[in-house]
């Protein structure tokens, strides 16, 4: 009995200590043995001898449940400790995630006005007839409106084609002076190497006294902003036309990839063009009934500017969601 006690006791894993159970407790274990004698014994000692092996059998599964608490509990306390995650701990392996291009672009611009003083101003992405057009002195029949092809809703309502019916909101809103950036997605039914159906723009504006604003503020401002995103470019203002612009002009830079020799991404002509500006029309003015004031408005596309300064060739490719695109930029 002693001698099957520190069997027990000296197990010291539970493979050992279940060797040992099945060796004891087991069909053909030792108790079993033990139990087979029974029949060979004689009548009068039968009961005492049957007694005693009982008792041995309860103490021995005592004795053995003790052991096997110690031994799971020592098993646990291991696994616990082997097994524990230093959360805390630097893993060089892991990659930091990056802005994605339009982001960072969009960010860049931002900071830019900001830091001038600029708000940030934001409108509704539905829209509706008078700020996305009418307001922006784009009437119903207007030709220029086939400048943008647009998603309508059924009930007239449509998908802002530009940003700058942000600047007929503030307007309404505020009185003047008024020096503001509108960013923001805008949508076209449009898809191309160039072109998606969303895509981001940055609107300007800024509002002032009659005789206060003057072309020359639009031109130095815009020079320095495009000197501070593409470098050291030479920049020109070509006349053009915007309805809710007169006089208007688009902004180009001397091309960043042939320096202005001529290339395939400037179309040979060393110009690429980046923006769209002018002095306010006095019908939008008077649309949001705005009196003696005068200012400046201009507006670009966030994804050319993304293209140009990382020379992405297709700005589809921006909006696939294909991480290896965003690993280049990390
Ligand atoms: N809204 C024009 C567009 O989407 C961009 C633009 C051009 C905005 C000239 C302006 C501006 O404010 O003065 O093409």
């Amino acid at each position: 009995m002693e001698n099957l006690e520190d069997k027990i006791i000296q197990a010291d894993s539970l493979d050992i200590l279940e060797k040992v159970r099945v060796e004891l407790f087991g069909k053909k274990g030792l108790l079993a043995a033990e139990f087979v004698k029974l029949k060979d014994i004689p009548g009068p000692e039968k009961k005492a001898f049957a007694e005693g092996l009982n008792k041995n059998k309860v103490a021995l599964q005592k004795i053995f449940d003790n052991r096997y608490e110690v031994l799971k509990s020592e098993e646990i306390e291991k696994m616990l400790k082997e097994e524990a995650i230093d959360v805390s701990l630097y893993d060089a392996l892991t990659k930091k995630g990056s802005l994605h291009p339009v982001t960072e672009t969009m960010d860049k611009i931002i900071d830019y006005f900001v830091a001038l003083n600029f708000a940030v101003e934001s409108g509704p992405m539905v829209e509706d007839d008078f700020h996305n057009f009418e307001a922006l002195n784009l009437p119903r029949y207007h030709p220029a409106r086939d400048m943008q092809d647009t998603f309508y809703f059924n009930d007239g309502g449509l998908l802002r084609t530009h940003t700058s019916p942000v600047q007929i909101r503030t307007m309404l809103e505020c009185k003047p002076p008024i020096r503001m950036i509108a960013p923001g997605s805008v949508f076209r039914r449009d898809y191309d190497l160039t072109h998606t159906p969303m895509f981001h723009q940055v609107e300007g504006l800024v509002v002032d006294e009659k005789g206060k604003i003057s072309f020359a503020n639009l031109k130095s401002i815009l020079i320095d902003f495009l000197h501070t995103m593409f470098g050291e470019v030479d920049v020109r203002f070509r006349p053009s036309f915007f309805p809710f612009t007169e006089p208007s002009a688009e902004v180009d830079i001397s091309c960043i990839f042939c320096e202005g020799k001529g290339c395939r991404v400037c179309s040979h002509t060393g110009w690429l063009e980046v923006l769209g500006c002018g002095i306010v029309d006095s019908n939008v003015f008077e649309a949001v009934g705005y009196e003696d004031v005068g200012g400046y408005a201009f507006g670009l596309g966030v994804e050319r500017f993304a293209m140009l300064i990382h020379q992405i060739p297709d700005l589809r490719s921006l909006f696939e969601g294909d991480i290896r695109l965003l690993e280049q930029f990390r």
